[in-house]
């Protein structure tokens, strides 16, 4: 540059000054002239990009307007076909789901539109009962609403597919049981066997997982020294007696209650809420259930993972079985006891013996990066859990982590459907939901076990 002006400078002290400050502006308009044709093309190639992003973002517009049809275009029933593909399988997009009985005084929002993105589906909820011809699922809590519910009116046939589902959380002591069930074509409890097509648990299994990878946050040098135990329950009239048997642990071990049963101690609620940091405090966590009914497992064992102590639990002849919840050796059963005393005695053996009490931690000690098994799938975070866990899985194969996909329980249902022909559907044997008597232990059979 500096030659450059140089060679201007020199030019214009020279005697030829006008020829050459000629030649100079034709090429200053040389310059210019090129400048604008490049930045025509750069403009050109700015209005092709653009026209390009806007052209890909019509194409998914189509694309997702294809996938999920506004709700005005969903076909009147008895009008339009459910579409469905040759085996019989819908091919619907988008489904119409009447909530029947909300949930606990709350539930579904009239119009509220949700997404299914492991089907690219989506439904709108209603709660408006006379669009019964119009809707795709009716959904009823607990199956005692069935009694509301048209069953004879709803079609399952090769032009129009309308399910009925009732679910219910609570153990079968605490919930209808029977024939009631018997008449919906999906049922959902947290029962991993008897579910149709899934169960629906307490359990998030993209956070399972990774409270049970997650290294405890409290290492055992760092645990209360003077209680072995935490306890926070608020019902203190529990089916099965674990009040009583709890009184009867604290004879011989130091436990803190937080909970309004048999208080002690003060500090937390019996919120579940905050549960997890008072439970890391300490080496062990009852987390014994209200009742021991197969598969009943809440979120008191959730809570108790993720703070990273050992659960002490109940479950007699697969009422529950915690080794579809846990890995092998993580946790206490007070049925492999003879007696209150020796429970009491391994729990201090355990917690008295770093070693000992680690070894009941062993699937957290691996090299897996916590941080980056968040950001994966489940499908993903599962094959490495199974790494950890591995011959040890049996929850993987027969448990939670193979029968819990952790989604809306109707996104499961619209799965379901566009997997599954609808003639399939309707010959699956409906059953009715197994009583109290069979499902669960008797009442207060925690005390009755320890008599004997
Ligand atoms: C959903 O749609 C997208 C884009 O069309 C596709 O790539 C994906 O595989 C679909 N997912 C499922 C579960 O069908
Ligand atoms: C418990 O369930 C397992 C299968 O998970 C079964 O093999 C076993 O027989 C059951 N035990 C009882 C007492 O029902
Ligand atoms: C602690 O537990 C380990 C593992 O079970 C055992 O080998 C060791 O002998 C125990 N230590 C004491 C002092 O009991
Ligand atoms: C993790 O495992 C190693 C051996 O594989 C052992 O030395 C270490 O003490 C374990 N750590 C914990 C916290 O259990
Ligand atoms: C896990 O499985 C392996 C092999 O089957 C066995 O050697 C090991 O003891 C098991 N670990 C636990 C904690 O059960």
């Amino acid at each position: 540059m500096r030659l450059f002006i140089r060679h201007l400078s020199t030019l214009c002290r020279s005697r030829r000054r006008v020829p050459f400050l000629f030649l100079i502006g034709t090429l200053l308009s040389i310059v210019f002239i090129s400048y604008l044709i490049n930045h025509n093309q750069q403009t050109e190639n700015f209005i092709k990009q653009t026209s390009k992003i806007a052209d890909d973002q019509l194409k998914t517009a189509n694309k997702l307007s294809t996938l999920v049809p506004k709700t005005s275009h969903i076909q009147k029933k008895g009008g339009g076909a459910w579409p469905i593909d040759e085996k019989g399988r819908s091919l619907k997009n988008h489904f119409l789901v009447l909530d029947l009985t909300g949930f606990f005084g709350g539930g579904a929002s009239e119009g509220e539109q949700v997404q299914c993105p492991s089907s690219n589906t989506s439904f709108t909820w209603t709660r408006q009962q006379n669009r019964v011809n119009e809707i795709d699922f009716v959904v009823s809590h607990d199956a005692q609403g069935g009694g509301n519910i048209p069953f004879d009116r709803l079609q399952l046939n090769e032009n129009q597919q309308q399910y009925s589902m009732a679910f219910v959380m609570e153990s079968e002591v605490h919930s209808s049981t029977g024939d009631g069930w018997a008449k919906f074509n999906f049922i959902m409890t947290y029962d991993l066997d008897n579910s149709y097509p899934e169960p629906a648990t307490y359990f998030d299994m993209n956070i399972h997982l990774i409270d049970l990878l997650s290294p405890p946050s409290v290492p055992f040098d760092q645990k209360d020294k003077d209680a072995y135990a935490v306890w926070i329950i608020s019902n203190c009239n529990a089916h099965n007696g674990r009040q009583d048997f709890v009184g009867k642990l604290m004879n011989e071990i130091k436990i803190d209650s937080y909970g309004s049963c048999l208080n002690n101690k003060k500090g937390y609620s019996a919120r579940m809420v905050d549960n997890a940091n008072a439970y890391k405090k300490y080496k062990f966590v009852i987390a014994i259930e209200n009742s021991n009914c197969f598969d009943y497992v809440t979120e008191k064992l959730v809570k108790a993972v993720e703070g990273g102590s050992i659960p002490i639990v109940a479950g007699y002849n697969n009422r529950s079985d915690y080794r579809r919840y846990m890995p092998k050796h993580s946790f206490l059963n007070i049925f492999d006891y003879k007696t209150i005393k020796e429970l009491a005695d391994d729990i201090k053996r355990i917690g008295n013996n770093k070693t000992l009490y680690e070894s009941y931690l062993w699937y957290k000690n691996h090299s897996k990066n916590i941080e980056e098994l968040k950001t994966l799938s489940l499908n993903e975070k599962l094959k490495h859990f199974a790494d950890v866990v591995g011959a040890n899985a049996t929850m993987i194969t027969n448990g939670i982590a193979g029968k819990e996909r952790s989604e809306n329980k109707i996104c499961k249902l619209t799965r379901f459907v566009r997997q599954t022909p609808w003639q399939d559907i309707a010959a699956h044997k409906k059953i009715p939901r197994a009583d109290a008597n069979t499902a669960c232990l008797p009442g207060r059979y925690i005390l009755t076990h320890f008599k004997s």
